[in-house]
Formats: structure tokens, C-alpha cells, sequence
């Protein structure tokens, strides 16, 4: 469970998240959090990672504060995959799964970097044929389905997602999302995903965040699923009452 109190943080003496409390974000729920350009998720993203240093505030993961936590103590519990594609590097896709496996040391599960997990992950991704390619030969999509199972076989308690969709097909980006809710539900996972598309987040998480440009930080949790796409909420507070529902992505 994450429950954020309080959290500030700046870039120097520009204040870019105040006050920020948002949660309880239970285990097994997929939360997106929404907001135009420049509003601050991937600051929070980075903050919540332990990339950036907090100002002020606290970061409960299970009752946990981690900005008290050493940067390899949180990396325990927290897996970042950020938004900007990784320079590749000359690995092949398996050896790179197999290297975030093994740097890993969440739990033994997480630990075993058999062939057949890493086989397994790459398979739910669609993308086992891409075993033995080359990270630095492959295209902007497959390069984002690897990062994601690279996060996805370390099963963090806290899995932290920037644009994860972003250089995706439709179709990818709503079978990636039921993955990402059948991964989340099946290890107890807080994932917390950053989305610019307001469809897939309302039909495939279970509540949004909402963050305002050049404004302090509230956020509210609740619902977003749907079985139809609903107007979203001019506010920062997400509308109540949304039932949840197992539909057809309208964006695929
Ligand atoms: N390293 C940095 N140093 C100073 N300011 C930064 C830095 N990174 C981001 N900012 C500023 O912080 C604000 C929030 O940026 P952030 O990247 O968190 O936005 P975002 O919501 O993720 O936007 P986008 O949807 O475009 O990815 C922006 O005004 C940005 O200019
Ligand atoms: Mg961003």
C-alpha cells in the first residue's frame, strides 16, 4: 500500500510538486496518473523512485517511509522505468532480462533468472521472438516492451511507469495494460502509470490521479473504470461512481 503525506519537491528553488498527499493506493490496483505536459508526473515518478530528494513530506510504501531508505534499500521495493528510452546498449533482449533478474533482489522469485522465466515474461510480451536480437537493433517499441520486462521479472512492491504506452500500437498498449493489471493483481503489486490517453486509462485502471499544471499538487483517487468513456472531470478530483467493468478498449 502507498500512501504519499505531504511531498514537495523542487528543482533547485523552482517548487514543481507542493503538498502532495495522495492514497492509500492499495496492492493489486493499477492507479494512472494523468495531467498535460510539464504538470509534474515524472518529477513525482522520479521522486517516488528516490531519483530526485524530496523537499519535504513522507512516501509509505506498507508503512515504510521510503525517503528514509538508502537509494539500494528502495531499489528493493521500487521498480522506475522512466519515460525516455534508455540509450541501447549491444545485449541481446534475453541477457538484459536476465541481468535485471539477477540485479534484483526483491524476492527469490524475483531472483530466479531461469530461461524459462525469462522466456515466460518476453512470452506474455509477445515479443519471445525477439530473444536473440540486439537491444540497439530494435525499434522504439520493442525497446519499450523489453524495459517492461525487465521491470516486470524484478515484481517490486512498488512498480513505477513513465509513458510505458508511448512508442506502442493500439493494439500493444491494450494488451500491455491487461498485462500490466493481471501482473499487478497476481503479485499484489502498487502500480502507479503514467498516461496521456484518457480511453485506455479510464477502461483499463482501476483509479487515475490527476495532476494540474502550475498549480500545488491535490490529487484524489477513485475509480476509472468504465464501460464506456466518460467526460472526464475538470477538476483534480476523479469523478465518483464509475463502475468497474470489463469492456472493449474504444481506442482499439
Ligand atoms: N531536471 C530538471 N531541472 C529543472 N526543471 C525541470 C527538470 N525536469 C523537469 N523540469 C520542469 O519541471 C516541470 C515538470 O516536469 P515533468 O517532466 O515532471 O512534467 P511531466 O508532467 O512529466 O510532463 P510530460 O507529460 O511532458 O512528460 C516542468 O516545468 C519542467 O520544465
Ligand atoms: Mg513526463
Amino acid at each position: 500500500m502507498l500512501q504519499i503525506q505531504d511531498l514537495s519537491v523542487a528543482y533547485g528553488r523552482r517548487s514543481i510538486i507542493r503538498d502532495l498527499t495522495a492514497g492509500p493506493l492499495l496492492p493489486g490496483r493499477v492507479v494512472s496518473l494523468l495531467g498535460p505536459n510539464g504538470s509534474g508526473k515524472s518529477t513525482l515518478l522520479k521522486a517516488l523512485a528516490g531519483l530526485l530528494k524530496v523537499e519535504r513530506g513522507q512516501v509509505l510504501l506498507d508503512g515504510q517511509d521510503l525517503t528514509k531508505l538508502s537509494f539500494e534499500r528502495r531499489a528493493q521495493r521500487v521498480v522506475y522505468l522512466p519515460q525516455s528510452l534508455p540509450a541501447a546498449v549491444h545485449l541481446r533482449v534475453f541477457e538484459s532480462v536476465m541481468v535485471a533478474a539477477r540485479a534484483s533482489d526483491l524476492d527469490p522469485r524475483a531472483q530466479d533468472a531461469s530461461p524459462q522465466r525469462i522466456l515466460d515474461v518476453l512470452g506474455r510480451l509477445g515479443i519471445e521472438h525477439l530473444a536473440m536480437h540486439y537491444l540497439d537493433q530494435l525499434s522504439g517499441g520493442q525497446k519499450q516492451l523489453v524495459g517492461l520486462a525487465q521491470a516486470l521479472i524484478r515484481t517490486p512492491r512498488l512498480l513505477l511507469l513513465d509513458e510505458p504506452l508511448s512508442a506502442l500500437d493500439l493494439n500493444y498498449q491494450c494488451h500491455v495494460m491487461d498485462l500490466l493489471a493481471q501482473e499487478t493483481r497476481e503479485h499484489g503489486l502498487t502500480t502507479l502509470i503514467v498516461l496521456h490517453d484518457l480511453n485506455i486509462a479510464l477502461q483499463r485502471s482501476d483509479e487515475a490521479l490527476l495532476i494540474r499544471a502550475r498549480a500545488s499538487w491535490s490529487a484524489t483517487a477513485g475509480r476509472t473504470r468504465s464501460s464506456r468513456p466518460a467526460p472526464w472531470p475538470t477538476s483534480t478530483r476523479s469523478r465518483p461512481g464509475w463502475k468497474p467493468a470489463r469492456a472493449g478498449c474504444p481506442t482499439c
